[in-house]
């Protein structure tokens, strides 16, 4: 058997359902893009920020720029693991350089939609689409390392712990699950001033909409673990600092910061009935703030193994 054939589960795909077919949802599709201005959001997802080509450059960058700052992919102590999952994998990059970095393990990137699919991956990795929010489509014990990163933005609060033991379900005993998010609390922009502090209380409360708590899942990640029954659970903090004052990680982290606030600012003047410009003039005056209170963006990083005995 190839090693990329993993069984479905049973549960069918959202793309399968009859009134996603009949509202236009090709088979395939596991949610439908909505066009807003220039920019394309899934519909019917939770997932606030767009999938489009702006978005994938962004993730790019963002992945460089976290890589320098955490001074590297992961931090769970994997040796030599033989099949590695990335949940949410976005454009693929971190699961790329982990296919390059273990030549003989077999990685999956798993995502709502492919993005960069006319570039050539390395051999040995292989995309499967998926709802994390559906359940996982692989077998129990399945993969040495699962890895999800940054799905703050699109995973609503009550689904969290359901999510986290699907990770842990999928993962061979003695392997590890891996999570890294940030949020919109003070806590994970300190310190700030009051445009920074204005964003992130719009962002919160637009995500609070659809079920999601921004405030609340990066202090709640290695509860999360350790509720999915992993142990040897170990948690960490990185300050990222943002702005010119932070030198070359500081300028890039900004870049992308600012990029990423600009990426849900026509949703939030949308929601809040403010004009864009009042956001994007927000936006510029939380980058000036970044260099005058010498703010840090701040990432928690928390990873658990699956028992032997599990
Ligand atoms: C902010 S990006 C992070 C991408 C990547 N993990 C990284 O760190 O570069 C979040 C990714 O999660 C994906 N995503 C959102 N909701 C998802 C879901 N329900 N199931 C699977 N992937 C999802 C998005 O399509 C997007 O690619």
């Amino acid at each position: 058997m190839p090693w990329w054939f993993f069984r479905r589960r049973s549960r069918p795909a959202a793309s399968q359902t009859a009134p996603a077919i009949a509202s236009g949802w090709l088979p395939g599709e596991v949610a439908l893009p909505r066009l807003q201005g220039p920019r394309r959001y899934l519909q019917e997802q939770p997932y606030l920020l767009p999938k489009d080509l702006g978005e994938v450059n962004r993730l790019d960058f963002q992945h460089y720029a976290l890589r320098a700052a955490l001074r590297g992919n992961y931090l769970a102590p994997i040796v030599q693991p033989h099949r590695i999952l990335d949940v949410g994998c976005g454009t693929g990059q971190w699961a790329f350089e982990l296919a390059q970095q273990f030549p003989q393990a077999q990685v999956v990137g798993l995502d709502l939609e492919q993005v960069k699919a006319a570039t050539s991956p390395p051999p040995n990795y292989r995309f499967v689409q998926g709802d994390i929010l559906q359940g996982l489509p692989f077998d129990n014990d399945s993969f040495d390392f699962v890895h999800q990163r940054l799905l703050f933005l699109a995973i609503p609060l009550p689904a969290w712990p359901g999510v986290v033991q699907d990770l842990a379900r999928v993962t061979a005993p003695g392997g590890w699950v891996e999570l890294a998010e940030t949020g919109t609390a003070l806590e994970d922009w300190h310190p700030c001033g009051q445009a920074t502090q204005e964003f992130c209380r719009l962002a919160a409360q637009l995500a609070s909409l659809r079920g999601i708590d921004t405030d609340a899942v990066p202090r709640s990640l290695e509860c999360y673990l350790e509720e999915a029954g992993l142990v040897n659970i170990h948690g960490q903090r990185f300050a990222v600092p943002l702005g010119e004052w932070g030198g070359r990680i500081g300028s890039l982290m900004a870049l992308n910061v600012c990029e990423g606030w600009k990426a849900i600012s026509a949703p939030l003047a949308a929601r809040f009935g403010k004009p864009e410009q009042e956001v994007l003039a927000l936006i510029e005056q939380a980058h000036r703030e970044w260099n005058e209170f010498h703010t840090s963006c701040h990432f928690a990083v928390a990873y658990g193994q699956k028992p032997l005995t599990h």
